[in-house]
């Protein structure tokens, strides 16, 4: 064997090593029981040797990604106990947790031990630019520190009225859409334009649609609608992009990309341009308005009380360690539309289902705010909106049991002991109250696991209830000391990567909620279409299983006023 053929033979043998190690080498986490993949569906032997290949490459990653995978989820929450071991990529090995002090930790204690993935980060960054999403670290408590203030009760309550106009534009445009006769629509594409408009406005300080007329999305607006389910799909992907980055200056990459053949890959690419040219557009319009001074800011939507415009004041003022770059600020923009968009408009559209098959609700919540907007006399100011308790309990347990994100992703940046509120059993039939967590351990967080925990709501914890919010919480409930920024729920997170949007989006719900169900009534269309929904970063409704378009159509009648 010549001296090439040896080297060559050892690479080889090395690099199969780094492939297959994860299989063999002993783990800290042996010990903990497995979701054993096989066991989970029907088990002949021919469907093991046909899954064989793809358990060994993806683990437990196609059922975890599956848009259609609400059982797994399910038992992953109620079959195997608060923590739960699957496998990643190549025998990898991760971590599915809703032990309510385990949260604690992760979200909260040990939060920059539990950062996001480096893929996940990177892949934001390629798609969007260095924003909150796509950072960690001290760089992303830097970003923060900026962002938070902006978002405060205060701002909220200058910004209501803005979101008033927003909600009677929609209303109009429904109004005319339907002629005053009961009709079907896509609820979801009316929601989502409002949605979309109302960051635009509140966040952008920019206006992207009248929302007077029925038009079909624009191309910034599909492209932000359909990059969560795209995203989704294309996590084993994704998983890659972290060695993408590193071959080359982007043109290269660029040029490679361009020459991949995968059809989502190259949608992807397609969307990621039309949100990066509106976002420079929309940010080099506010900058000249910023400079010219504040004549032309007071002609800018939003008197420039945007959150970009306030952010884009800030950062003149900051100190150069804490300023951020026209690159950073870009990706801000896109980040914050995407955050903001997807999710309020998957939450209102559940909400609206919700109503639709509990007519009881629906009538006993428009009464509600019939008797606020009477006794206001006009718009029910901020605080009294956020105060209605009918509704409100109906916003909670809406975003309880549907939550638009159903877990959330993190990876230990180094070894951690996580500790747990009650032990589990381990392979070798100890109980155990901590586990030793190796460094680069996937960890999915729960989200819906820990709003559907029994132990914690109650037996009747799958009951869509709004009246449990009426009463006094279970002491379950605040005894388990849950981490959540909302109501004990871990639908907006928790800690420094907490959703920063909560009060906009909560005001949002509302803002829509009190004016659409005041002129309208909503009801699900006699054709009885069959509405699925799908797992995504952000859940969303497609009519039927196969259909990969989201909508949602709704039966609307005008109520006389
Ligand atoms: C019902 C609506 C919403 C839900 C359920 C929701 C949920 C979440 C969750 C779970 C996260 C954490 C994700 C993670 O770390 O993996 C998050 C982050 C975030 N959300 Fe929301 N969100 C909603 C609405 C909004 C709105 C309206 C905005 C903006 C106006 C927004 C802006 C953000 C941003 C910027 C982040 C990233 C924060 C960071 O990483 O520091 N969200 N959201
Ligand atoms: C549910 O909550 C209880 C009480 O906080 C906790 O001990 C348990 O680990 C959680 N998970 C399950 C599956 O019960």
């Amino acid at each position: 064997m010549s001296l090439l053929q040896t080297f060559a033979t050892l690479v080889l043998a090395w690099a199969v090593w780094q492939v297959f190690r994860a299989f063999i080498a002993k783990s800290a986490l042996d010990n903990i029981l497995d979701q054993n993949r096989l066991l989970g569906g029907e088990v002949t032997p021919l469907f093991v040797l046909r899954r064989l290949p793809l358990t060994v490459c993806l683990g437990n990653l196609d059922q975890l990604f599956d848009r259609h995978g609400w059982k797994f989820q399910d038992d992953l929450g109620e079959r195997y106990g608060p923590v739960v071991k699957l496998q990643s990529l190549l025998g990898r090995k991760a971590l599915f947790v809703f032990d309510p002090l385990a949260l604690q930790n992760i979200i909260i204690k040990d939060q920059y031990i539990y950062e996001p993935p480096e893929w996940a980060t990177t892949s934001f960054a390629l798609v969007f630019g260095p924003g909150v999403l796509a950072t960690y670290g001290e760089r992303h408590r830097r970003q923060r520190k900026m962002l938070n203030p902006v978002f405060s009760i205060k701002h909220m309550r200058y910004m209501t009225p803005i979101f008033y106009r927003v909600a009677y534009n929609l209303q109009e445009g429904i109004k005319n859409h339907i002629n005053d006769a009961p009709k079907d629509i896509d609820l979801l594409h009316w929601v989502h334009r409002t949605a979309l408009e109302l960051v635009g406005q509140g966040g952008l300080g920019y206006s992207f649609d009248s929302l007077k007329e029925d038009v079909p999305y624009t191309a910034y607006a599909r492209a932000m609608k359909d990059l969560i389910a795209s995203l989704f799909h294309l996590t084993p992907y994704r998983l890659w992009t972290p060695y993408f980055k590193k071959l080359g200056p982007k043109w290269f990459r660029r040029w490679l990309l361009d020459r991949v053949p995968i059809q989502g890959i190259q949608r992807l690419k397609e969307m990621t341009d039309v949100v990066y040219e509106n976002t420079r557009r929309v940010f080099f319009e506010k900058k000249a308005a910023l400079e010219a001074g504040d004549a032309a800011v007071k002609e800018q939507v939003a008197n420039g009380k945007d959150i970009m415009s306030i952010l884009l004041r800030e950062n003149m003022k900051a100190s150069d360690e804490d300023k951020l770059s026209e690159e950073e600020l870009l990706g801000q923009m896109s980040l914050l539309v995407f955050a903001a968009t997807d999710t309020t408009t998957s939450a209102l559209a559940q909400t609206f289902q919700l109503l639709a098959q509990h007519r009881d609700v629906q009538e006993k919540v428009r009464a509600e705010i019939k008797e606020a907007k009477l006794k206001a006399r006009g718009d029910i100011p901020h605080d009294e909106l956020m105060a209605l308790p009918y509704l409100d309990s109906i916003c909670r347990e809406t975003l309880r049991m549907y939550p638009p994100v159903t877990f959330m992703t993190r990876e230990t940046r180094k070894d951690v002991l996580m500790p747990l509120s009650q032990p589990i059993r381990g392979v070798n039939g100890q109980l155990m109250s901590e586990i030793p967590v190796p460094k680069a351990t996937t960890i999915l967080v729960g989200v819906r696991a820990s709003n559907m925990n029994a132990s914690i709501w109650g037996e009747d914890v799958k009951e869509w209830k709004p009246e449990r919010w009426l009463d006094k919480l279970p002491e379950s409930v605040t005894d388990a000391h849950l981490p959540g920024v909302y109501s004990n729920l871990m639908t907006f997170n928790g800690g420094g990567r907490s959703c920063v949007g909560f009060k906009f989006s909560q005001l949002e719900m509302k803002v829509v909620m009190a004016v659409l169900l005041e002129s309208f009534d909503f009801s699900m269309p006699d054709n009885g279409k069959d509405v699925v929904w799908n797992l995504a970063g952000v859940r969303y409704p497609t009519v039927g299983r196969e259909s990969k378009f989201a909508e949602f159509p709704m039966k609307v009648t005008p109520i006389d006023t």
